[in-house]
Parts: structure tokens; C-alpha cells; sequence
């Protein structure tokens, strides 16, 4: 990308308060650039996270609304000092909690390069709009996803994202049946059904009770050993329309967030196809497995989905905030959303839309710049190296799991996430869920590996996240050995 535009419409102001501005921020940013270059260096021999400082705490949470201003080196410095140090833990390659990853740093220079520009990306001759179509366009290339324009957009993540989707569902549902729910609200509507698998993200259940399905409208997809039960979904289906609702929306997981697993997504699009149902896969952490092609064939019937959504913030390490919603018929959103009131009148009449039409806002933030530059440091065999990597690293967790006896797999890992129990050889089994949910905190406090917590099979079990392009053999023995260090001084307190 090089050029500018063909005419200057005046000389560059070279003095005045604007220049010594410039000047101090020039001087200001270097020396932060500075901090943060060696704030990411030292991060692998600092401890993964530790509880900030009392007196800092305070400090923080105290801090007076200022009566004067501050200089842009008094913020370097606070910054440097108070902020930077403390931070969540994700930077480093022994972070495993929840499914959060170290910033790409091509995104963090595209995350300046963004705020400096600030535009609000909805529509217009502006760079940001056009990379945001680009972007969204590789998204659906990366895990294989049909792309016409206007199929997709940025969100602040997968929750949204899936709100976006859902909305979509639901007008189009309701259209069907007669019922203009942009309208009439959902007075007179009838009761749409979701079926969701058990281990589908919370999300899921938030957008369609915010939407006004309601979690009653929930049913539970029927998975057996991870193979979908057809007949008995069928058969729920079927009574539901007896029973004078409408299904429909089938939801699957590329990846679920407690176990890594990849839903039948074959079969769940061959039942949502019979039925006529939307079907919906949620791929904000594991669509971008798909690259691995060991896995490859396992996310057969994603590209089927009517909604997938992505998140660019956790496997491809783009920095928060960026999720995707991507869907097969870009209509189903613009129907669901585009609403132009005169004052925001912009390319009306636009084959494709303005952004804010086929999603929740109206202001948006140019998150396509650090997705573009986060994809475009790596390119596809960078991005697929790493999650092939990041997959194996998990076969090589598990196996060290079961090689040790007071540990022991929930589940076999089918990408990156690693689900297991601990059962210290001191532990009464009576207190066995105490210790695995104690856990987590035990191991975070330590500061040598971090590790997340969840209820899987109706169990108290710790998960393993693998995302950071740095964690290596040596930080799962790390772990490993900080589990079973932690279990065993928890096994050995008195209840
Ligand atoms: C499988 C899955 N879906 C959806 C979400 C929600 O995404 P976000 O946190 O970006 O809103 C997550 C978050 O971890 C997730 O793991």
C-alpha cells in the first residue's frame, strides 16, 4: 500500500503551539515506544501475573479527577510505571487462562497508526472503509467461508458478533411467518426455538434472551460422544411446530470454549437445511483451526453455516477488540439493521450498505487496520504454522498429563484447548472438586504458569488455553509441574 493524494491544498504548518505539540508528543511517543519495547522483552522472565501492590491498588482506584492538565511525559510515565508492568498476563508464553492472546506486534504499531487517523468506519472514500471490506473478505478466505460484499463485518468481539448473526436469525425467521418484528416488536410474534448444544458459549444464551427468544426457547442439541443425534433432534423439532412455535436457529461449535471441541457440523448443517432452520457456528475460538490440516476435514459443514463468527482478538493475536460476524447473504443483516436517518445520509442507494447497517453501531472503530496488519505480518502460512503448532503443543500437554499419575484429561484434545482434573494422591475423592476449583488461584498466585478453571461434565476442571505463538515444551513441564505443586499443598490443607 504507497501513494497520497494528487493535491496539496496548503503548506505544512512548520510553528506555533500546533508545531510544540507535535514536537512534545514526537519526543513523548519515543520514550514510550521505548518502555513498551522493553516492557515486551522482559515479560518472559517476570512472573505471568501477580496481584498488583496494595498501595497501588489504592492508588489506581483513588486517583482524584484532575484540576490541571498533565504533560504527555507525566502520562509516558505513569503509564510506564503504574500501567504497564501490571497488566493481565496474556503477554506472557506460560499464560493458558481463558482464551486470551499476546498482542500481534504488527497490531500494536496499527493500533497508533489507527488512533491517529480516528475516523469512524461506517461509509465513504476513506482508506479504513475499504481495508474493513478487504479484511472481512480475507477472514472468510482464512477458514474458507463464502464472501460476497457486504457478507460481514467487524465487531468489539464474538458477543456481538453473534447478536449481529442472531438478529439476522430472527427477522428472517419472523418474516417468514409473517411477522415484521422491526414493527411490531415481538407483540403477536410467534415463539421462535434455538436448539443449542450444552457446551456452547454463553453468548449464545445472552444474545437470544436480549433478542427476546428467551433461554425457555432453548433446546439442547443431542451429542453423544461428540456425534450428533439426528433423530431425536428431528423429533424435537417436529414438536415444537406441533406445538405452534417456529424453529429456527441450530447452533454449532468450531471449537468450544471449555474443550477445544468441533460440533458435527455436517450434520447439524444437513439437519438445518431439511428443516429449514439458520444455522449458526460460532467459531470465535477455534473457526482458524481449520488451517491445520490434520484437523481440516473435522470443520466440513462450516462453510454451510448461514452466521459464523470469528474472533481476529484470540487465535490470530489481533489486539482487542476485533470479532467478525460473517454471513451467506449479506441482505439477512441489512434487513435486520439498516435503518438511515437524514443527518446520517451517506452513499444511499449503495449496492452494499454502509457499515452501520448491517450491525449495532453507528460510530466505529477502525479495527480493520490492526487485523490487516496482523494477517498480513504472517500471511496464511504463518497463521496456519502457528495454529498447527499451537495444536500440537496441545497433544504434547495431554500426553504429559496422563504420564502423571495425579493428573488426568477430561477430554482428548481436538485443537488447542486442553481440559483435565487433578486428584492428588492425598486427596479424599469427597474433596477432589474443592481442590480442582480451588485451583486456578492457587496456580495464578504463584506466578510461574496461568491456568483457568470450568465445570466440564459436570465437573470441576481446569482448561488449558494454547494461543501464544512463544509457549514452547518448556512452559507445559511449567505447568505441569506448578498443578501438581498447587494440588498437592491444597490436598494437604485442612477443609
Ligand atoms: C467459543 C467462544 N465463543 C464466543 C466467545 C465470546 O467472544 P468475545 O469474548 O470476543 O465476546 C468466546 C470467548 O472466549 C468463546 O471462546
Amino acid at each position: 500500500m504507497a501513494g497520497c493524494f494528487t493535491c496539496a491544498v496548503s503548506e505544512a504548518d512548520t510553528s506555533g503551539a500546533r508545531d510544540d505539540e507535535l514536537r512534545a508528543f514526537r519526543s513523548a511517543a519515543h520514550a514510550l515506544v521505548e518502555s513498551v519495547v522493553d516492557h515486551l522483552a522482559a515479560l518472559p522472565s517476570r512472573p505471568v501475573w501477580q496481584p498488583i501492590p496494595d498501595g497501588l491498588k489504592s492508588r489506581l482506584l483513588d486517583l482524584p479527577l484532575p484540576a490541571q492538565p498533565a504533560t504527555l511525559d507525566d502520562l509516558v510515565a505513569a503509564m510506564s510505571g503504574d500501567v504497564l508492568p501490571y497488566a493481565m498476563g496474556n503477554g506472557h508464553p506460560a499464560f493458558f487462562g481463558w482464551v486470551n492472546t499476546p498482542p500481534s506486534l504488527a497490531g500494536i504499531i496499527a493500533s497508533l497508526t489507527a488512533a491517529a487517523m480516528n475516523p469512524s468506519v461506517v461509509a465513504g472514500d476513506h482508506a479504513d472503509v475499504h481495508l474493513e471490506r478487504t479484511v472481512v473478505r480475507w477472514l472468510a478466505e482464512l477458514v474458507g467461508f463464502p464472501h460476497t460484499p457486504g457478507g460481514g463485518l467487524l465487531t468489539s468481539g464474538g458477543s456481538v458478533a453473534t447478536i449481529v448473526c442472531f438478529a439476522g436469525a430472527r427477522g428472517r425467521a419472523l418474516a417468514a411467518a409473517g411477522h415484521d418484528v422491526r414493527r411490531d416488536g415481538l407483540v403477536g410474534a410467534p415463539q421462535l426455538i434455538a436448539y443449542v448444544p450444552a457446551e456452547a458459549h454463553s453468548c449464545v444464551r445472552r444474545a437470544l434472551e436480549l433478542l427476546g427468544v428467551g433461554s425457555g426457547a432453548m433446546r439442547e442439541v443431542p451429542l453423544e460422544g461428540g456425534r450428533l443425534d439426528t433423530a431425536t433432534l428431528c423429533a424435537s423439532i417436529a414438536a415444537d411446530r406441533e406445538g405452534g412455535a417456529v424453529p429456527a436457529l441450530l447452533v454449532g461449535s468450531a471449537g468450544t470454549v471449555n474443550a477445544g471441541v468441533i460440533d458435527p457440523l455436517e450434520a447439524l448443517a444437513d439437519v438445518a437445511s431439511a428443516e429449514g432452520l439458520w444455522f449458526h457456528v460460532d467459531g470465535a475460538y477455534g473457526a482458524f483451526g481449520v488451517l491445520d490440516t490434520a484437523i481440516a476435514a473435522r470443520y466440513r459443514g462450516m462453510e454451510r453455516a448461514d452466521s459464523l463468527v470469528l474472533d481476529p482478538h484470540k487465535w490470530l493475536g489481533v489486539p482487542v477488540d476485533a470479532g467478525c460476524a460473517l454471513v451467506q447473504r449479506a441482505d439477512d443483516l441489512r434487513d435486520a439493521f439498516s435503518l438511515i436517518p437524514p443527518y446520517l445520509r451517506q452513499g444511499t442507494g449503495a449496492p452494499v450498505g454502509t457499515f452501520a447497517e448491517y450491525g449495532l453501531e453507528q460510530t466505529r472503530p477502525f479495527r480493520a487496520l490492526k487485523t490487516w496488519a496482523t494477517i498480513a505480518a504472517r500471511g496464511r502460512s504463518g497463521i496456519a504454522a502457528q495454529v498447527v503448532r499451537a495444536n500440537e503443543l496441545a497433544r504434547e500437554l495431554a500426553a504429559l498429563i496422563e504420564s502423571e499419575p495425579e493428573l488426568e484429561l477430561a477430554a482428548v484434545p481436538e485443537t488447542s484447548i486442553v481440559a483435565f482434573r487433578t486428584r492428588p494422591a492425598r486427596c479424599p475423592p469427597a474433596r477432589l472438586d474443592d481442590v480442582n476449583r480451588a485451583l486456578p488461584e492457587a496456580v495464578q498466585a504463584r506466578g510461574r504458569a496461568f491456568v483457568t478453571g470450568t465445570i466440564f461434565d459436570g465437573r470441576e476442571t481446569l482448561r488449558a488455553c494454547i494461543l501464544h505463538p512463544d509457549t514452547g515444551s518448556e512452559h507445559l513441564a511449567t505447568l505441569v509441574t506448578e498443578i501438581t505443586e498447587a494440588a498437592r499443598m491444597l490436598a494437604a490443607q485442612v477443609p
